[in-house]
C-alpha cells in the first residue's frame, strides 16, 4: 500500500510535544493506515527542549528557536503546536496565515477574545485544516457511549454528568509552573486547562447549555516557587458548571466539572448520561469498562459493566483481549487528524473527527458565561447565535 506521507512541525517541545513525537514513532502499531506523519523540524524557544527530539526522533531533520523559521520551512505542510496558552491566539495565526493545517493544543486561545483571533484567520483561509488536541474521546468504552448517543439509544435524556480530575495539586508543596498563573494559563484556571476534554463530546452531541451557574473554588492560595519563597497560585483550582441544555427535542440539566483537586484521582474524564431508556457510564478511571443499565416500562432496572474489547477508531495490531490506555488514545486522535488531511472530512474511513474549532468556540462561551455567573452569583444565559 501507497502511503500519503504527512511532514509536520512541532511548535513547542515539551510534555505534549513529544506524546506526538511518540505517537509519530509508533504508526507501524496502526493497521491498514494509507498515511503517516512524518516530523521534520522541530521549533522551541528553549533549545533545550529540542535535544530530545534530535536524539530520539530520527526523521527530524531541523530544529529552530523561532517558530517563524519553522513556518518558513517550505517542506512543513501541517503543525502540531503545544506552547502555554498566552501563546496560543499569536502563534495559531501565524500558523494559520502560513497556511499549514494545524493540530492546536486546548484550550484554543487563552480567553474569547484570543480564540475570535484565531477563529477569524481560520475564516480567511478557509481550505487549512484545523483541529483542537482531545484525546479522550477515542477510549473504546467513550466510543460505545458515543455509538450509543448516534443511535438515539437513551431515550428521554434525564441529565448528563461531564468531568476530567486531577489530584496532584493537593499537595500544597508542588510547586508553581505556568498553568497556575493566570498570565501564562489564563482566567478560566482548570476550565481552560481541563475543560475542552469534558465539553468535546457534550458539543459534538449538540449539547449547547442555555445557560450556566458555576461554582469556582481556589483552594491553595500559594505554592513554592523553586527558589526558596511562596508565590501566589492564582488560578481557579475547581469547577462546577450546572447548565440547562435544550436541544430540538430535549431539556436536561448537565454539569460539567474540571477539578485539579479532586483527592484521587489522575487523569480521570468521564461521562454518565442518564435517560429514560439507558443509561450508561464510562470513566478513564476503569478505562476497559462501560457501565450500562438498559430499562423499559416495569423491567428491572440493573446495571451491566462488561470490559470493552480493544475496538477502536483505526484498526490496531493489538489483541481484543488487550487494554487500552493513555497513549493509545494520542495514537488515534493522530490517525483521525491525518485521515482528514489526506482524505478529507467525508473521505475519512470512519466518522469520528478530532474537536473542531467550533467546538472549541462552544468551550469558550461556556468559560466565559462560567466567569460571570462566578463574578455575580448568577445564572448566566449563552448566546449561540444561531
Ligand atoms: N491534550 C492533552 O491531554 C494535554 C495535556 C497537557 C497539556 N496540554 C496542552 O498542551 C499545551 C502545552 O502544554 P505542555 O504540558 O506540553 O506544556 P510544557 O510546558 O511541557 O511545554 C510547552 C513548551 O512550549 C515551549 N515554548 C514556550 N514559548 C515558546 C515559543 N514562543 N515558541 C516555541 N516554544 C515555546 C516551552 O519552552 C515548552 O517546552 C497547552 O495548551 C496545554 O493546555 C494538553
Amino acid at each position: 500500500m501507497s502511503k500519503r506521507i504527512i511532514r509536520f512541525g512541532v511548535i513547542g517541545c515539551g510534555l505534549m510535544g513529544k506524546e506526538f513525537a511518540s505517537a509519530a514513532a509508533r504508526w507501524l502499531h496502526l493497521g491498514g493506515v494509507d498515511f503517516e506523519p512524518r516530523i521534520v523540524a522541530v521549533c522551541d524557544a528553549n533549545p533545550a527542549a529540542t535535544e530530545w527530539f534530535k536524539e530520539q526522533a530520527t526523521s527530524v531533520e531541523r530544529a529552530y528557536t523561532d517558530y517563524k523559521e519553522l513556518l518558513a520551512d517550505g517542506e512543513v505542510e501541517a503543525v502540531y503546536c503545544a506552547v502555554p496558552h498566552n501563546l496560543h491566539a499569536q502563534i495559531y495565526v501565524d500558523i494559520i496565515e502560513a497556511g499549514k493545517h494545524l493540530l492546536g493544543e486546548k484550550p484554543f486561545g487563552i480567553d474569547a477574545e484570543a480564540n475570535a483571533r484565531i477563529n477569524a484567520a481560520l475564516a480567511a483561509n478557509p481550505d487549512v485544516i484545523v483541529r483542537c488536541s482531545s484525546e479522550f474521546p477515542f477510549y473504546p468504552g467513550a466510543h460505545q457511549v458515543i455509538q450509543w448517543v448516534n443511535e438515539g439509544k437513551f431515550g428521554r435524556i434525564i441529565e448528563v454528568e461531564a468531568g476530567f480530575w486531577h489530584s496532584s495539586d493537593l499537595d500544597p508543596t508542588k510547586p508553581i509552573n505556568w498553568k497556575r498563573r493566570i498570565a501564562t494559563n489564563g482566567e478560566y484556571g482548570c476550565m481552560g486547562d481541563l475543560g475542552m476534554h469534558v465539553l468535546h463530546l457534550p458539543m459534538r452531541f449538540g449539547w449547547k447549555p442555555e445557560s450556566v451557574r458555576a461554582l469556582l473554588s481556589k483552594i491553595v492560595a500559594e505554592r513554592p516557587d523553586g527558589q526558596g519563597q511562596y508565590v501566589p497560585c492564582e488560578t481557579w483550582d475547581n469547577a462546577i458548571l450546572a447548565c440547562d441544555v435544550r436541544t430540538a427535542d430535549q431539556q436536561f440539566p448537565m454539569v460539567l466539572s474540571t477539578k485539579r483537586i479532586a483527592p484521587g484521582h489522575a487523569n480521570t474524564w468521564f461521562i454518565r448520561i442518564q435517560g429514560t431508556e439507558l443509561s450508561a457510564v464510562f470513566s478513564t478511571k476503569n478505562p476497559k469498562q462501560v457501565s450500562s443499565l438498559p430499562y423499559s416500562p416495569g423491567k428491572q432496572q440493573a446495571w451491566h459493566t462488561v470490559d470493552v474489547p480493544y475496538k477502536s477508531a483505526y484498526g490496531t495490531i493489538t489483541g481484543g483481549i488487550f487494554e487500552f490506555g493513555f497513549s493509545d488514545s494520542i495514537l488515534q486522535m493522530w490517525a483521525a487528524f491525518c485521515d482528514e488531511l489526506a482524505h478529507g472530512t467525508a473521505g475519512m474511513s470512519q466518522p469520528f473527527r478530532c474537536a473542531t474549532p467550533e467546538e472549541a468556540l462552544g468551550s469558550h462561551r461556556v468559560f466565559t458565561a462560567a466567569l460571570e455567573s462566578e463574578r455575580t452569583g448568577a445564572t448566566v444565559s449563552i448566546d449561540w447565535g444561531n
